[in-house]
């Protein structure tokens, strides 16, 4: 094996991002999202400093535009003009706009289309940004190689298989960063199963701010290998086993509590299969 892993975990456990000035974030700072202010740095880092410009930046999940407009930062600070694909429905309802879009500045409007205010949000890059609107399981990706590929949609696990079918065979091998942005939210078990099935293919990088894990592609999996590790190929045991599993190699990032919890949950839940079916499931309201 190439010192390449063994380097870039050298330069992910010093976690530059934390010690970045907040302007670096410039503009972007100001555009709605639900990452934290840590995330946000880290999301410009990575398209600044980690990626070369050797492949396409993609943010899955992009709701009005936060994450995607720091991935955009961080390509105009490094001076490059590397495309940063955002899919979302983008669509907010009521709830959304009140909690994340009017305290922050956005200006109240009529219906649930947001793609007029994206569009807005993002001009200062619209160079580099392009969106897909719609449901993500309509889109195909064109198969051009990713750097970054961030995820922050797989809320079931048909998506976070769909989404591993489209992306996954698109990754740099020793280069692309996979962020898996809501790994250890607890109702996403799903997420550490599927990088569990994957584990020959990646190597875990960074715990960034509450929920985030990143991994580093190893080698790019075949569609065969990508079809023979679908999530919804496996039953309940096999999905909690997984989970457990991801527990223990993630054990020197100090979450495998968090991840344990995650499993115990899925045991107690064990037929769901999305974050809405297991947040009805364990009672929990929208918070
Ligand atoms: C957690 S939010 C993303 C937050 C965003 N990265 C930010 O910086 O604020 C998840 C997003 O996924 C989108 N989403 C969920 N399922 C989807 C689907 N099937 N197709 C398209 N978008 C979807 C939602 O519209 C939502 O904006």
């Amino acid at each position: 094996m190439s010192d390449v892993p063994r380097l870039a975990r050298e330069i992910f456990d010093a976690a530059p991002w934390a010690g970045a000035d907040r302007a670096t974030l410039g503009v972007a700072e100001r555009v709605p999202s639900m990452l934290l202010p840590i995330e946000r740095q880290y999301y410009v880092w990575l398209a600044e400093h980690w990626a070369l410009g050797v492949g396409e930046i993609v943010d899955l999940g992009a709701f009005v535009g936060g994450s995607a407009a720091c991935l955009a930062q961080g390509v105009a600070r490094a001076g490059r003009a590397t495309r940063v694909h955002l899919y979302d429905r983008f669509t907010v309802n009521d709830l959304a706009k009140e909690k994340l879009l009017y305290p922050h500045g956005v200006a109240p409007f009529e219906g649930e289309d947001a793609l007029p205010l994206v569009r807005d949000l993002l001009a200062p890059w619209q160079a580099s940004v392009h969106l897909h609107p719609g449901d993500l399981t309509d889109q195909v990706w064109h198969g051009a190689p990713v750097e970054v590929l961030v995820v922050d949609i797989a809320k079931s696990t048909a998506l976070a298989d769909f989404v591993a079918a489209q992306w996954f065979g698109a990754l740099i091998p020793e280069r692309s960063v996979v962020v898996q942005q809501d790994f250890l939210h607890d109702l996403q078990p799903w997420l550490a199963a599927q990088m569990e099935l994957f584990a020959d293919f990646f190597l875990p990088l960074a715990h960034v701010g509450r929920d985030s894990i990143s991994y580093l592609c190893l080698r790019r999996p075949t569609p065969a290998e990508i079809a023979q590790r679908r999530l919804g190929a496996c039953d309940d045991a096999r999905l909690i086993g997984l989970v457990r599993q991801a527990a223990e190699r993630l054990a020197p990032f100090g979450i495998a509590p968090r991840i344990e919890a995650m499993a115990a949950l899925l045991e107690a839940h064990p037929s769901c299969r999305s974050a809405q079916e297991l947040r009805r499931a364990s009672g929990r309201g929208w918070g």
